[in-house]
């Protein structure tokens, strides 16, 4: 299926691996130009190096923490500037610290506030309000959005809300045909499912319990998520807007 990218230009942010890296490398390999961001010049100058070197579009790497506020409006700039055009933002940021509700701190709840929520609420608005022409954006969350994982307290209070806020933005953009999608990784192999079960006495023991729980009996592999999300953020899926996508291999007890 071609997905219409050819000639098109995205910002992915949290793009230097994990998912957001995996859901560049579809929309590069189809032809679009690509802003991969993340905190660091030298992880998203190697990436978009790697993306450039096996796509058909293009990549520049731009070092951007979320949390910081000039971030949305260099990152939207860069792709101006580089590529000459904006048709979607990808928002992927690095994951809030595990821990209880009932133990996450007062410092632990606002660092997470500024980059998962605020940043990325930042970043759709300001691309809203900046694009001449109709943009997709869309917001990389978590099944927490659905049903809470134990152990991701601050994940499972900001999530929510955060797919609430782009179900708004969808409905407040949308006349002038923009789209605002969520999509939600249920267990994805990246580092950070690594790092999360690395916290565990038994990380073998924590994966092989998670497994039980996922019908399709398997973690997913980030290019299978990335699929999914260039679909998402793509020309092709013209009609999808407020919507909110589960890859989760059918974890989720909910539909
Ligand atoms: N993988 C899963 O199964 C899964 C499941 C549910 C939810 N999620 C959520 O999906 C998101 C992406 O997960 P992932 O597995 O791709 O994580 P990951 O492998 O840890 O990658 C995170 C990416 O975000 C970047 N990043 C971190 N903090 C940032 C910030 N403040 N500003 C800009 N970029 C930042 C990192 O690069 P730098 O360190 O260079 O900044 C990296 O490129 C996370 O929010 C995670 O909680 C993932």
């Amino acid at each position: 299926m071609d997905l219409g990218l050819a000639g098109r230009c995205y910002v992915v942010t949290g793009a230097s691996r994990g998912l957001g890296y995996a859901t560049a490398e579809h929309l590069v390999a189809d032809g679009a130009d690509v802003v991969v961001a993340s905190r660091s010049q030298a992880s998203v100058e190697e990436s978009a190096a790697t993306l450039t070197a096996n796509g058909t579009g293009h990549a520049v790497g731009v070092a951007a923490d979320l949390a910081e506020e000039d971030s949305a409006e260099r990152l939207l700039d860069a792709a101006a500037e580089q590529f000459g055009r904006l048709d979607g933002v990808v928002i992927s940021v690095g994951g809030p610290p595990g821990s209880s509700a009932t133990d996450a701190t007062d410092e632990q709840w606002r660092a997470a506030f500024e980059s998962v929520f605020l940043g990325a609420v930042r970043l759709a608005r300001t691309a809203l309000e900046r694009a001449e022409a109709p943009i997709s954006v869309t917001f990389v969350l978590s099944t927490s959005v659905r049903s809470p994982i134990a152990g991701l307290g601050i994940s499972n209070g900001l999530r929510p809300g955060l797919a609430m806020v782009a179900k708004t933005l969808a409905d407040e953009h949308g006349p002038r045909g923009h789209r605002v999608n969520v999509v939600l990784p249920g267990r994805i192999d990246t580092d950070r499912i690594k790092e999360l079960e690395s916290g565990a006495s038994d990380p073998a023991a924590v994966r092989e319990k998670a497994i039980a729980g996922i019908p399709l009996g398997r973690y997913g592999q980030p290019e299978e998520f990335g699929a999914v999300t260039a679909f998402v953020a793509s020309p092709m899926a013209s009609y999808v807007s407020g919507s909110v996508i589960t890859v989760d291999g059918g974890a989720t007890r909910s539909l």
